[in-house]
């Protein structure tokens, strides 16, 4: 909160009270910004510089932290902004005055579970390897990889000159020509999954995140989005390594 804000705005933000409430609250008199009463609605401020009082009491901006979990459909990207003019998944949310963004990325053919937070710290825990957060992909790839090959893929493969840390891979479905993995992994290198099967000789046809730990979509559409509250976050830091997969 840095940049100019109205006063009442400003107000319910901080929880002082609705945006209406609030602006009864300025006209009665009972807001200072500096240690001047103002009564006028078109005052801004800066949250941060300037001290507001009400009621005699100091109005701390409270920063809100959100964390949503989006079921991201095939076609957006996950920048905040796309220079090509493709769709951005900020625009799926609807109603959310936060400044939220992606924490980490998945490839525009990609769907699955996205979180989007305006936590930097919940952010920066989930990105950084040495919380080891798992991720587990659904990915349906050409052929029918060798059981060896699968192994191989486990125990951790070369990928630009770096060995990919343990995975762990199920397979949940043979079809014709394709067969259906369960892989997770807690490395979040780009493109890896798709390089990792990519390097054993069977691309990646389709893909789907779902789930960061042990916090899964359940049942969440795609393109759908929901809030999440503080003990569906803990389910991302489960130390499950080997998130047991569904029908496998
Ligand atoms: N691995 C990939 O290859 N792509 C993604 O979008 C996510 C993980």
């Amino acid at each position: 909160m840095t940049s100019p804000l109205r006063l009442q705005k400003f107000l319910s933000r901080c929880g002082i009270a609705s945006r209406r409430k609030a602006e009864e609250y300025i006209a009665q008199g009972r807001v200072t910004v500096d240690g001047k009463v103002v009564t006028c609605m078109g005052e801004q401020i800066i949250p941060g510089k300037q001290k507001v009082y009400f009621d005699g009491k100091e109005v701390v901006a409270e920063e809100r932290f959100i964390y949503i979990l989006l079921n991201k459909p095939k076609g957006y990207v996950t920048t905040l902004s796309d220079p090509q003019g493709r769709p951005i998944v900020t625009s799926l949310l609807s109603g959310i005055q936060e400044r939220v963004y992606p924490v980490g990325r998945l490839d525009l053919d990609t769907e699955g579970a996205l979180l989007l937070t305006n936590d930097g710290n919940l952010a920066q825990s989930i990105l950084h390897p040495s919380h080891e957060v798992t991720k587990t992909y659904e990915a349906e790839v050409k052929g029918h990889p060798p059981t060896a090959s699968i192994r191989r893929l486990e125990k951790g493969i070369l990928l630009e000159k770096k060995k990919t840390a343990p995975a762990r891979i199920r397979v949940k479905q043979r079809g014709k020509e394709t067969t259906t993995m369960v892989i997770t992994i807690h490395e979040g290198r780009k493109r890896q999954v798709k390089k990792m099967f990519q390097a054993i000789g069977h691309p990646v046809i389709a893909l789907k995140r779902l789930a960061y730990g042990q916090l899964t979509l359940d049942g969440l559409s795609i393109g759908k989005y929901k809030i999440l509250q503080q003990k569906e976050l803990q389910k991302i830091f489960s130390h499950n390594f080997l998130y047991k997969h569904q029908n496998s």
